[in-house]
């Protein structure tokens, strides 16, 4: 992934840092920008508490684990890096970013055609030769037309959620794809791992972790957003990289599920809060309700 990184930062495709790095955002334009995705783990239901928690003053914004951005896009920082290690959805991004008007124009195609038989048809899709633009509108497509917006894919990494029982999904909403834009205006947008984006770190800089939760029962073991997983070895391995962050004086935000895997984990040199938050996605309704995710400081 990082060859691919290399890659761009020579010119080759879309860049991390886009064609208008050091453009100035219109405010105006930018304004009401909302996830253009819908996330598992999204954090819109708990943007309050979070934004009680953000330093006050700080360098850059990071976001390793960026998924639909809800964070990123209610706090619209002005020097930011966001990375993931989906890179259709980092592909979805920097279209966004950067030829959002043509994205615009085959989202739209998709919104007169979606029927059943399209949705198939597209999510079937060999999609990761396609050109960027596609790429993004196939990963927008099918987050508003799948069954709860699942992003979920099998070990070939081919997307295997069903259609959704909507009846007129809204496909194309240019307002908010326009206004996200302006947000993403020269904002660095990577595929890394959340070890290697971090490295670009420097002090007074702040990150905000929100990876996949520690599953507090069987059922609600959700972690495949990407190819691969997030076990005990990978929270681990973040636990160790917030301490070094903060050593070397970089300012860290974590977010996880409430549970004494991740209250052992952070109980030293952290301070840990018990919030409450609807859980945003779950396909069992009746277990949709009040769940207690942990803030890490
Ligand atoms: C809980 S979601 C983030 C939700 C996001 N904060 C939001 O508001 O929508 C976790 C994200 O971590 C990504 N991810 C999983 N393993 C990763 C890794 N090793 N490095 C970076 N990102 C990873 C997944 O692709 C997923 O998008």
């Amino acid at each position: 992934m990082n060859s691919e990184i290399v890659a761009s930062e020579e010119g080759q495709g879309s860049s991390p840092d886009g064609p208008r790095a050091s453009a100035q955002r219109p405010a105006d334009k930018a304004r009401g920008a909302r996830p253009f995705l819908k996330w598992a783990g999204g954090k819109s239901k708990l943007l309050a508490q979070l934004e009680k928690q953000l330093p006050e003053g700080y360098g850059r914004y990071f976001e390793p684990f960026v998924g639909g951005g809800a964070l990123f896009f209610h706090h619209r920082p002005s020097g930011a890096v966001l990375a993931d290690v989906n890179e259709r959805l980092v592909r979805t991004y920097r279209v966004v970013r950067d030829d959002v008007e043509a994205l615009i124009l085959c989202l739209q195609a998709h919104q007169e055609r979606h029927d059943k038989a399209y949705f198939y048809a597209l999510r079937d899709q060999a999609i990761d030769a396609a050109p960027d633009v596609e790429v993004a509108a196939w990963m927008i497509y099918l987050n508003k037309t799948a069954f709860n917006g699942l992003y979920r894919v099998n070990r070939k990494n081919q997307h295997n959620v069903p259609i959704g029982s909507y009846t007129k999904p809204t496909i194309c909403d240019p307002v908010n794809l326009r206004a996200c834009s302006e947000v993403l205006q020269g904002v660095v947008i990577v595929t890394e791992d959340f070890r290697a984006v971090c490295d670009r770190a420097v002090k007074g800089d702040f990150v905000y972790f929100d990876p996949p939760y520690v599953p507090v029962s069987k059922s609600s073991n959700f972690t495949s957003y990407a190819q691969g997983g997030f076990g005990p070895q990978e929270q681990a391995g973040l636990r160790d990289l917030a301490l070094k962050l903060k050593k070397r004086g970089v300012k860290v935000l974590l977010s996880n599920s409430w549970c004494d895997e991740v209250l052992a984990l952070y109980s030293k040199g952290f301070e840990v809060q018990k919030v409450s938050a609807p859980r945003a996605i779950n396909s069992a309704a009746e277990k949709r309700g009040k769940v207690f995710e942990a803030l890490i400081t």
